[in-house]
């Protein structure tokens, strides 16, 4: 009987399955992708995730992994059954739960006595509460059964990493017994394990990626503040940084944040907040800062092109919302070029991971097979996504083959003096 069954092979289910198997529990994959169970079960691992190929091989080959079609195949077995399914931004800002609550409905009637259902995925705070009522409507017995809350802190990119050397690891529910339960799946990865209440758990999701959110939307500011007073927003982080109470990590300005959990997360948090008469201006301000501030790239470029976009063609470096990903959803650099497109430029993109799917999303995006075919003929370059070939392309090579010399580094990625030595017109995001 496998310990663990996982519902939902997306990058959060994927990697959670795969780590439990290497952390030595055996566990079943679930996903109504067929053609993706069929591709798993042979160790093809369809996302970009560092480390996630070998881990899916080595359970499979270990006999601790293993994939099915469909949740309730999975569920009837185990004892843990992890819900990692999709929670998309419904229209009005909330999350949309119909994904969790469908397969709530599936497994209900097949869960066995002692099973512990295990909410992964990031759900609003009372998501708890409502599995517990959607399994008991639909069969199961409550009284045996139960629910947690095991929030997941995952970046794409690196989400091994993070799940195997986790800051912590939180766990809410009603059960002290239940609790012990599901944190001893974690136990060898000796991380600190915070036991609360449902809610709590929840809470603690939102309000972390909300955080952090912030943090991002605040230095943007701040660097949008340093270009105007030139100062440079490098040595303001890093003074900022060294009080532990502030620390260097996500004071990076940029073209704003995206990807699939920031902006689902504070727009979801915000509607929890208006559903319950709470006016939060701040983290509205954290969204507005960060919508801007992808405007504000864009502003930016037409004013280096003399205040016209329309004809002019603009070279683009990254269109991934973060490197080492080829995840496109949400991306600022997708937004920027989007609306570089809609101003009549003509935009010639390369991305290591993701060009082909950013053809598709924008329509009158050229994406190209190499950097140095993106920037033929370019009149500006905007270095969108922090991709780390980008430090090392060829800047002489580039400046050559561009019809002009501006440089939108949009991630403060390339040295500013080394691009004036090479005739460009370089702008930097919070630095002169
Ligand atoms: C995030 C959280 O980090 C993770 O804990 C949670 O589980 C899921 O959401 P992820 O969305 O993968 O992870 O990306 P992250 O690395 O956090 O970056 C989010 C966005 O912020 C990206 O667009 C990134 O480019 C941007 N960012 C990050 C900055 O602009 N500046 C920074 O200093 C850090």
């Amino acid at each position: 009987m496998p310990d663990v069954a996982v519902v939902g092979a997306g990058y959060v289910g994927l990697t959670t399955a795969a780590c439990l198997a290497h952390l030595g529990h055996r566990v079943v994959c679930a996903d109504i992708d067929a053609e993706r169970v069929a591709r798993l079960g042979k160790g093809e691992v369809p996302i970009l995730e560092d480390g996630l190929p070998d881990l899916v091989a080595q359970g499979i080959a270990a006999g601790r992994l293993r994939f099915v079609v469909g949740a309730r195949a999975a569920a009837a077995e185990a004892e843990f059954v992890f819900l990692c399914v999709p929670t998309p931004q419904g229209d009005d800002g909330a999350a949309d739960l119909s994904y969790v609550e469908d397969v709530a409905r599936e497994i209900a009637p097949v869960l066995r006595p002692g099973t512990v259902v295990v909410n992964k995925s990031t759900m609003p705070v009372g998501s708890t509460r409502l599995v517990e009522r959607i399994l008991g409507e639909a069969g199961a017995s409550i009284e045996e059964i139960r629910v947690a809350s095991n929030p997941e802190f995952l970046r794409e990119g690196s989400s091994v990493r993070d799940f195997l050397h986790p800051h912590r690891v939180v766990i809410g529910c009603d059960d002290p017994a239940v609790a012990v339960r599901v944190s001893d799946l974690y136990r060898s990865l000796n991380a600190p394990i915070l036991v609360t209440d449902p809610a709590s758990a929840e809470m603690i999701k939102y309000a972390s990626n909300a955080f952090l959110a912030t943090k991002i939307s605040f230095v943007n500011a701040i660097a949008n503040l340093c270009e105007a007073l030139d100062a440079d927003v490098r040595d303001v982080t890093l003074g900022m940084g060294y009080d532990p109470r502030i620390g260097f990590e996500f004071l990076h300005p940029g073209p704003g944040y995206g990807g699939s959990c920031f902006p689902k997360d504070t727009a979801a948090l915000l509607h929890t907040a208006r559903s319950v008469g709470y006016a939060f201006p701040l983290l509205e301000g954290v969204v507005e800062v960060n919508r801007r501030q992808q405007v504000r790239m864009v502003e930016r470029l037409r004013a280096a092109l003399e205040g016209r976009l329309e004809g002019r063609t603009v070279a683009v470096l990254g269109l991934t919302f973060k490197a080492n990903t080829d995840d496109l959803r949400d991306s600022p650099a997708l937004v920027v070029a989007a609306a570089l497109v809609a101003a009549g430029a003509r935009v010639r993109a390369y991305d290591p991971a993701a060009g082909e799917r950013a053809a598709d999303a924008v329509p009158g995006l050229e994406v190209c097979a190499d950097p140095y075919e993106a920037c033929g003929g370019a009149e500006a370059l905007a270095v969108l996504t922090e991709w780390d070939e980008f430090r090392w392309l060829d800047y002489d090579r580039i400046r050559g083959c561009m019809a002009g010399a501006v440089l939108l580094d949009a991630r403060n990625l390339l040295d500013p003096s080394a691009m004036r030595r090479r005739g460009f017109r370089y702008q930097g995001v919070g630095r002169s």
